[in-house]
């Protein structure tokens, strides 16, 4: 076994194409000429390995699933276009039809959404609980639960939820946890170490690191055994009718992941959301550095956030290095490098004095993004989280004057400037304002 640095600029199997390009190319084809008719045939029904069209797998795509289940100790990845089809596909190869999902209460609000829009529209209910509260979790799972979802650093506010608790009350339950691992990547945390069974990730932030391209990906990490209680996964252990009726969980079982095989042959297939090659390459170029710019990241937004800690213009950080932040204890035990880029703050004068700050920022883009090697500022309650109403604000653990930061790899002292001068001008308009 390699060393997780190596993994991230080695990790897969070697690609051999012609002229021996040293990195993976960008296979720019929507479809493979089969060898011969019973190539074609096989490859369809599952009996052969092989590309048949980009939709459902690219070998440029393939490199990059590689490298992330050897990153993350899983057995199998699955690419997709986005984060967002990758918790999607995840959930409904899990839970459809008519499951129920538990979530915690910190997740991105574009997953609160498919939890309490889209797929209750389809037929799969969700309860979103305090997720730092273990009860909770016990309490809300129903017979028809079939998945519990946490995010391993939530943003904004950096929660950092005890993952081997709600990881026990998955396993008492009989369902998986699926671990949204986008913020600290396996650089910072191995769900598979802290009894995770599945893992998401939006690629498009620190795995690729540099803000140019969309995409997903979804690690079955092998560790939860779908034939124990077969009646509860009907779509892995009956008959896939499409496929030859076999039985996915017997041709595949956890090493081959059967789970995967199905969210890649119906829900990836059906619903269409392909990883195109060129972000797959991107993304794979943006691993190879993972380790060096996610601890960097880390290193700048502790600094940062002390600063801001001491600052007379900031009421409070959101951030696990703070003193009486409750996350401290967590994120020592979880999350011993660091705990990423991402954090938030309020500013003193409330909410008010948010569009002053944002609009002062120079060195922070305003994007709807995290991740980056720039970095970045947004509003979550007007923007990301606009859709969340003020209860599902506060189980969150943000307000409306919440100001999230993405720190990227421009100098600390740049960036802590570029801070202090617009908390100043803002504050400074505040008080023009009062007096006029
Ligand atoms: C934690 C998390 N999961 C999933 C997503 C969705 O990913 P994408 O924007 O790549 O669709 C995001 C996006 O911000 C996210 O922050």
């Amino acid at each position: 076994m390699t060393g997780a640095a190596t993994s991230q600029v080695r990790g897969g199997a070697p690609v051999h194409a012609p002229h021996n390009p040293a990195v993976v190319p960008i296979y720019q084809t929507a479809a493979y000429a089969f060898e011969s008719w019973e190539a074609a045939r096989d490859i369809f029904a599952l009996r052969k390995a092989g590309n048949l069209y980009s939709r459902t797998g690219n070998p440029t795509q393939t490199l990059l699933e590689q490298r992330i289940a050897e990153l993350d100790g899983g057995v199998a990845a699955l690419g997709t276009a986005s984060g967002q089809s990758a918790v999607a596909i995840a959930l409904l190869a899990l839970a459809a039809p008519g499951g129920h999902i538990v979530a915690g209460s910190g997740l991105y609000g574009g997953t609160v959404d498919l939890l309490t829009d889209t797929l209750p529209d389809l037929g799969i209910t969700a309860t979103l609980v305090d997720q730092d509260d273990p009860q909770a979790w016990r309490a809300a799972i129903e017979p028809g639960t079939r998945a519990l979802l946490v995010e391993s650093i939530g943003n904004p506010t950096s929660a950092v939820p005890d993952l081997d608790a709600i990881a026990r009350i998955a396993k008492e339950a009989g369902v998986p946890l699926v671990v949204d691992n986008t913020v600290a990547t396996p650089a910072l945390l191995r769900p598979i170490e802290h009894g995770a069974d599945i893992v998401v990730y939006s690629a498009t932030k620190a795995l690729g690191g540099h803000g140019t391209s969309l995409g997903g990906l979804i690690v079955d990490l092998g560790t939860f055994d779908f034939g124990a209680q077969p009646e509860r996964w009907p779509q892995l252990t009956e008959p896939y009718a499409r496929v030859g009726d076999v039985v996915l969980w017997e041709r595949f079982g956890r090493e081959r992941s059967a789970f995967l095989v199905l969210a890649k042959t119906r829900w990836s297939h059906d619903l269409g959301p392909a990883l195109s090659p060129y972000n797959a390459q991107q993304i794979l170029l943006g691993i190879e550095t993972l380790d060096l710019r996610v601890q960097r990241q880390s290193t700048t937004a502790r600094e940062i956030a002390a600063h801001l800690h001491a600052h007379p213009l900031v009421a409070e950080v959101h951030h696990p290095s703070v003193p009486g932040n409750p996350y401290a204890d967590a994120a020592d035990r979880l999350l011993p490098h660091g705990t990423g880029g991402v954090f938030s703050f309020e500013p003193a004068d409330g909410a008010d004095a948010v569009p002053g700050i944002v609009d002062a920022l120079t060195h922070f883009t305003l994007a709807a993004n995290i991740g980056d090697a720039r970095s970045l500022v947004i509003h979550p309650s007007t923007t990301t989280h606009s859709h969340l109403t003020d209860a599902q604000l506060e189980l969150a653990g943000f307000t409306r004057a919440t100001i999230r930061l993405s720190i990227g790899l421009e100098t600390p002292a740049d960036l802590i400037a570029d801070l202090d001068r617009a908390l100043a001008l803002a504050h400074e308009s505040a008080l023009s304002t009062i007096d006029a």
